[in-house]
């Protein structure tokens, strides 16, 4: 049944200790639960419930002696429990089957080896216990196991004994130092190897990082380990955070539901974000991992020093979490340029997929007000737009203040369960003059308000005064619950430009008063304004002509901006603008504009002119630039997502947006094709691998360059260019060249890109994360005459192909369903019919990812006849289905409420 906010209780009974002893079998774990429990004293008595899921119960005690209870659905309730304050054992004893949990949630074993997940609710799938993240306890975990089969014991804190046991059994136990709450429980143990590092923290105290992996995989571990060691300095350095364990260990699953967990001092991963070496990862790859595990252990301060106090809190930790990670990634890329890059990537994300869900059915605010499932709110919302929020903190207390207020917070709340208005408070606190706590319930709205906001922006221009004037208003769509919405604060950047691209000094006039800043004596370049009204006006002095306003510059708010850019001021800003998200931004804009203009006319898009001269010849000049990184040009002739345009229109013809959208690809391929040819020949060789942003960017624009060439190829019947991608697949020194390669042979649909598909996966066979890259770079591929669903059903069938691993699930079925528009918004509706298929019969086997999937139909009522029709069919048919898991159930029925 549906949570709500609103009836958070703190707990009536709280934990002190735990001292949990396992006997690892995968057939039947013995858990025995010792814990000692004591009344919360500021909560009227009542009876103990603890939470329990799939739990065998065997025993319970209380003070050594036997007790009554009773099994209320998943609850363990025990009533004649000990008058008092005084704290009482409490024992459980259970067993419970990880060879058997396809859900990956609690214990469970992948390859022969024992994982747990507990993030959000997976504990009480290992032991009754007051399953929630405020109750925080201090845990003795020993684990006993064959020593034959599982040689290496892992759990939270130190290693405090280890020996043997009679029938070839041995033990080890951990205790950790730190007080936890339930959700941050690990243990791992199998046959497994590590790469460890010794190193002294700024403060002098020596620590010793390990990560875990499967024999074969050490090579693979240099780079999580860098990636580690930075994180750490960077935390030391820019938060003044420190490691606060003897040991901290990663260790990689290659089955997981997500990206990775921060269990205290054992974090678990996804092989995809630990494994990397040049032969087999991508530089995407590198730059995930370094920013995934940067991600995790930046959580031992934001998440387990100070956690979250209920589940609608998430966003305290993650969109904080994320806001660092994001931080240490951009300052990790080095040149302001290679940082603007990042912020792009970042913000692609967040208006891709959180806007696309800020506007659909799932739609809630970044801290939710309800849920039925807790795992379907790990969602871009509460991440990424959580993350932006932090970001404006930032913004609207400047650097320092921030530090400060970070400081201020865990001085508050080391140690505690706390909610993102503590956050918010501290961070305001530290700084009493600023915006942010001039308005801190008002800013408070972008926690309680779903929906992205609109700031439409219009100017006057006054010759007599030499003013010009900008009027911003805000509004913010309906979403589900929340027909109206209250005004946000919300930063806008601002730069002003000449006609012939010069900054101009920003004079604000005198009585513009309190909504502008002044941040220095002479006329600064850059100002921030604050919109804070529905309707706000500034006005600019001292100007000779109407400017070119740079508006929201490095994205400084997650709102869409609505303002009547002339093209010829877009290509101003294009060429010009001093801040390179802008100067993106106003690529995309054009480029967008386009694109929707020829998808709204009743024109033929086969071989279609899409693009006009200026929009060409300013994509060439970016192309073309002496002095313009290659990460940026990549990113700026990268055409806007098929869901991105999708988004823009009202009503959308999937066949007509992707046939737009390679009409448009067509065009810059065989315009700019000796532009391509330059670009290749310009950043083909990039010298011995490393994963820098630089080089990076380099093979991104050269793999780029190649996927043109052999789109031009199909038009042209040209053989020298595929060819030579082809012998680039087989003698690539790194997977990024390789994988670019046979990534431009396939999205061309050249007839070479079956050879070289064949041999990819030779080479690869033994690789799982490459064999993933194969699988979905087939799913994903552009549709011609419907050829990829059938290849798709074909691949199901392959030996490697396991729908039970949720990675190799993802990139066969998502990489189809989610991320290729074109080939699954089929008019025969056969795309829908798998989707449904493919849901329900992953919900049997682990409904976390079910759901995920479930999501793929969720903007339907988008989408014109016949799919609008069709996609609802195929949502009933799941929502028909008797026992769905909470997690489907949650995402269909939304889709189809009103
Ligand atoms: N806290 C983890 C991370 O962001 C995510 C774990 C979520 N797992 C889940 N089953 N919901 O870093
Ligand atoms: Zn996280």
């Amino acid at each position: 049944s549906v949570i709500r906010r609103e009836d958070y209780a703190p707990p009536a009974y709280l934990i002190d200790t735990v001292d949990l002893c396992f006997d690892l079998d995968p057939a039947k774990t013995r858990v025995l639960n010792r814990m000692r429990v004591r009344r919360n004293p500021d909560v009227p008595a009542q009876p103990l419930r603890l939470d329990g899921e799939e739990l065998n119960l065997a025993r319970v005690l209380v003070n050594g002696a036997g007790t009554s209870f009773k099994l209320e659905g998943n609850q363990l309730v025990l009533e004649s429990l000990p008058e008092g304050p005084e704290p009482f054992e409490l024992e459980i004893f259970t067993t419970c089957a990880p060879a058997k949990n396809t859900q990956l949630s609690g214990l469970y074993v992948s390859e022969g080896t024992f994982f747990t997940q507990c993030e959000a609710e997976g504990f009480r799938r290992i032991t009754y216990f007051l399953d929630r993240p405020d109750v925080m306890a201090s845990y003795t975990v020993t684990l006993r196991a064959d020593r034959a089969q599982y040689p290496v014991l892992l759990s939270n804190g130190n290693l405090v004994e280890q020996g043997e046991l009679e029938g070839g059994r041995h033990f080890a136990r951990w205790v950790d130092p730190h007080r936890k709450p339930c959700y941050l429980f690990a243990l791992v143990a199998g046959k497994l190897v590590a790469r460890e590092q010794r190193i002294v923290s700024r403060l002098g105290k020596e620590h010793l990082l390990q990560i875990y992996v499967r024999a074969g995989d050490l090579d693979k571990t240099e780079h999580a380990m860098n990636s580690l060691m930075a994180a750490i300095a960077w935390d030391e350095v820019r938060f003044g955070l420190s490691l606060d364990l003897e040991r901290f260990m990663i260790v990689a699953t290659s089955d997981f539901n997500m990206g990775a967990m921060e269990n205290k001092g054992l974090n678990i991963f996804n092989t995809k974000y630990v494994l990397a070496n040049p032969a087999t990862a991508t530089d995407t790859d590198y730059a995930h991992i370094e920013s995934v595990v940067a991600h995790e252990y930046f959580h031992n301060w934001t998440g387990n020093r100070v956690t979250c106090r209920d589940w609608f809190q998430l966003s305290l930790k993650e969109g904080l979490t994320v806001y660092r990670d994001q931080e240490f990634s951009q300052d990790m890329a080095g040149s302001p340029s290679a940082r603007a890059v990042r912020r792009i990537e970042d913000v692609r994300v967040l208006r891709t997929l959180q806007f696309a869900e800020d506007s659909g059915p799932m739609a809630h605010p970044v801290r939710p007000d309800q849920y039925l499932e807790i795992n379907n709110f790990y969602t871009v919302t509460v991440y990424e737009k959580g993350a932006e929020l932090v970001r404006m903190m930032h913004t609207l207390v400047g650097t320092e203040g921030f530090a400060a207020g970070m400081k201020l917070y865990f001085e508050r709340h080391d140690g505690q369960a706390v909610t993102v208005d503590d956050f918010a408070a501290a961070i305001a606190d530290a700084n009493p003059d600023s915006e942010l706590a001039r308005r801190l319930p008002q800013f408070m709205r972008w926690y309680s308000q779903a929906g992205t906001p609109h700031v439409s922006a219009e100017t006057h221009f006054d010759p007599a005064a030499r003013r010009w004037t900008l009027k911003l208003s805000q509004s913010c769509p309906p979403t589900p619950g929340q027909p109206h919405k209250e005004p946000f604060v919300i930063p806008v950047r601002l730069a002003l430009f000449d006609r012939d691209g010069q900054p101009l000094p920003l004079r604000v006039s005198a009585d513009a008063g309190a909504a502008a800043e002044t941040t220095g004596e002479a006329a600064p370049l850059e100002r921030l304004l604050v919109l804070t009204e529905r309707e706000q006006t500034f006005h600019f002095d001292g100007l000779d002509a109407p400017p070119v306003p740079s508006l929201l510059r490095g994205f400084s708010a997650p709102i869409v901006l609505d303002f009547d850019y002339t093209d010829e001021e877009l290509l101003i800003l294009l060429a010009h603008d001093s801040d390179p998200f802008n100067r993106w931004e106003a690529a995309q804009r054009l480029v967008t504009r386009r694109a929707l203009d020829f998808i709204r006319s009743d024109a033929e898009a086969k071989d279609a002119k899409v693009l006009d001269p200026a929009t060409l010849e300013a994509l060439r000049s970016v192309l073309r630039h002496p002095a313009l990184d290659a990460a940026f040009k990549e990113l700026v002739l990268t055409l806007p997502a098929e869901t991105w345009l999708a988004e823009q229109l009202d009503v959308v013809d999937p066949q007509r947006v992707h046939a737009v959208r390679e009409a448009m690809r067509e065009q810059l391929a065989l315009d700019l094709h000796h532009d391509w040819v330059w670009a290749w020949e310009q950043h083909r060789d990039n010298g011995a691998y490393r994963p820098d942003a630089r080089s990076a960017g380099r093979r991104a624009l050269a793999g780029m360059a190649l996927t043109m060439l052999c789109v031009a190829a199909r038009e042209t019947g040209d053989v020298v260019w595929p060819g030579k991608t082809y012998q680039r697949v087989k003698d690539a020194t790194n997977m990024t060249d390789r994988f670019h390669a046979l990534s431009a042979l396939v999205t061309a649909g050249h007839a070479l890109a079956e050879p070289a598909l064949q041999h990819f996966y030779a080479m690869f066979r033994h690789e799982p994360l490459v064999i993933d890259k194969w699988f979905a770079l087939q799913a994903g591929a552009p549709d011609r005459g419907g050829d990829v669903l059938p290849l798709v059903r074909q691949l199901m069938q392959h030996p490697d192909f396991n729908l039970r691993n949720p990675n190799r699930a993802r990139s066969l079925i998502f990489s189809y369903c989610n991320a290729n528009p074109g080939a699954f918004h089929r008019a025969d509706a056969a795309g829908y019919v798998f989707w449904s298929e493919r849901v329900l019969e992953l919900d049997a086997i682990n409904p976390q990812v079910a759901a995920r999937l479930a999501r793929a139909l969720e903007r339907w009522k988008k989408l014109a006849e016949p799919w609008r029709s069709a996609a609802r069919e195929a949502i009933a048919r799941v929502a028909a289905k008797p026992d769905l898991s909470n997690d489907v159930r949650e995402v269909v029925t939304r889709a189809l409420a009103d």
